[in-house]
């Protein structure tokens, strides 16, 4: 990943960097070796190299699967457990001919579910069903709904060869399933959390199915990692960025906003927005990661971020080169006045919206770091997503959080299940009651 800090330069104080040099030698040693908070949940950081081979050659092997006997695929998950699948899926596209790649289980929406069963109809579709707990409640749900969509139309041996299982090794609700039922399980492991896992068989398992090549999308994040992990310094792209990140935030912005001009880029930025907000929302700290989709979003968004409170930067994330070439047509009218640009190529016009889009938010106060990658394809997306997981490790370490925790996010749970009447749950029932 190059990174280029040139426009966010005038907002950081000039030791940016080298200030943070030591806090980035211990937080990066801590990564290395696992020994710092939440350590025991660093496998992510030596993945790309040292995943479960005979695992892997059964992903593809289910994959094939699965492209032979589905027109869908039916991913259901949460959080972590589908955030990454989607992101690639949808930045990369599905390869022709491979089946649709819906999504599940992550709402409790009643009308999505009727939705995607209308569209299930007369299909032949299979379930990808991915809880590490494997006690998660929107999953859980929506696997007894398409579970017996399945066993209805296909039988449950039918259903028993079209269900896989992706989950903790050993423990919990959704392994004991698998193993009774004797679905295909694939493995979440111990060392990896929600919002890392989208190398391991969570994410990996859908992205083959959508027929991408995953050896690539390994091959590229384990290229970035030989970038990062061998080279700590003050030259390492990684450390540059994060050292950036946490000076503005210390200088008082308080929202990162992730900005792409490619519109395939929305579901990478929810991944992204996970993976640093559950890493670093904590103890009251941590940027708040927001998103937006450009050129769309300058037309909506752009007045808050150009005029609006002085606490944002902004992220730029950039493919060198478009996958094809489109020209603007010279028109005999030139009504719209448009005819000095017949004849440029749309990646012209949209380089220079973005440039100019850049200077005036930086005119506005918004510091702006470019991130650049050479192209929109599965190297680029194995490179960033390994980038984007090494600086949030990083930058945990430099808030003095643990970025690989999410206590947080209990606290819903709870007072879902109190309202939904779950045993063991009455006292704080009991408290609720008179707050509703
Ligand atoms: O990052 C995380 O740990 C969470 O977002 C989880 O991925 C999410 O809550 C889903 O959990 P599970 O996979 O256990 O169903």
């Amino acid at each position: 990943m190059n990174v280029n800090l040139t426009y966010a330069a005038e907002f950081l104080p000039p030791d940016s960097l080298t200030a943070r040099l030591n806090a980035l030698e211990q937080a990066h040693e801590k990564l290395l070796l696992g020994n710092g908070a939440g350590g025991d949940f660093t496998g992510w950081v030596k993945l790309p190299t040292a995943y479960d081979k005979e695992e892997f050659a059964r992903i593809q092997a289910a994959a094939q699967r699965i492209r032979e006997q589905s027109q869908i695929l039916v991913v259901i998950g949460i959080g972590g457990s589908y955030l990454g699948a989607r992101a690639v899926i949808e930045l990369l596209g599905r390869a022709p001919g491979a089946p649709e790649i819906c999504f599940a289980g992550n709402t409790l929406s009643t009308d999505a579910a009727l939705e995607l069963m209308a569209k299930l109809e007369g299909k032949d579709f299979s379930v990808n069903v991915i809880s590490k707990s494997g006690t998660t409640t929107e999953p859980a749900v929506s696997f007894r709904i398409f579970k017996k969509l399945l066993e209805d139309k296909y039988g449950k041996e039918g259903a028993r060869e079209r269900i896989y299982a992706t989950t903790d090794k050993a423990r919990g609700a959704l392994k004991t399933v698998a193993d009774r039922e004797g679905y295909e399980t694939f493995v979440v492991p111990d060392e990896i959390g929600g919002r890392y896992s989208v190398l391991t068989a969570v994410g990996l398992l859908p992205i083959a199915a959508a027929g991408i090549d995953i050896t690539a999308l390994m091959n590229g994040a384990a290229s970035e990692m030989d970038a990062l992990l061998n080279h700590p310094g003050a030259e390492n792209p990684a450390w540059q960025y994060a050292a950036a990140r946490h000076a503005l935030y210390e200088s008082g912005k308080k929202v990162e906003i992730l900005a792409c001009y490619e519109p395939s880029f929305r579901f990478f930025s929810e991944w992204w927005k996970q993976l640093y907000g559950e890493s670093e929302g904590k103890e009251n700290k941590g940027l708040f990661p927001a998103s937006v989709e450009f050129t769309a979003d300058l037309h909506s968004m752009g007045q808050y971020i150009q005029e609006g409170e002085r606490i944002l930067l902004e992220t730029v994330v950039r493919f060198d080169k478009s996958l094809g070439e489109l020209t603007i047509p010279s028109d005999p009218d030139d009504l719209d006045g448009l005819n000095f640009l017949a004849g440029k190529s749309l990646d012209f016009v949209n380089d220079q919206a973005m440039t100019g889009t850049r200077l005036a938010h930086v005119d506005g106060g918004v510091p702006n770091v470019l991130l650049t990658l050479p192209r929109r394809d599965t190297d680029s997306v194995g490179r960033m997503i390994y980038f984007f997981e090494f600086v949030c490790g990083l930058s945990g370490y430099l808030l003095e959080v643990n970025p690989f925790d999410q206590p947080g996010v209990e606290a819903y749970k709870v007072n879902m299940f109190a309202l939904l009447g779950k045993p063991g749950y009455e006292a704080r029932r009991e408290e609720l009651k008179n707050r509703l």
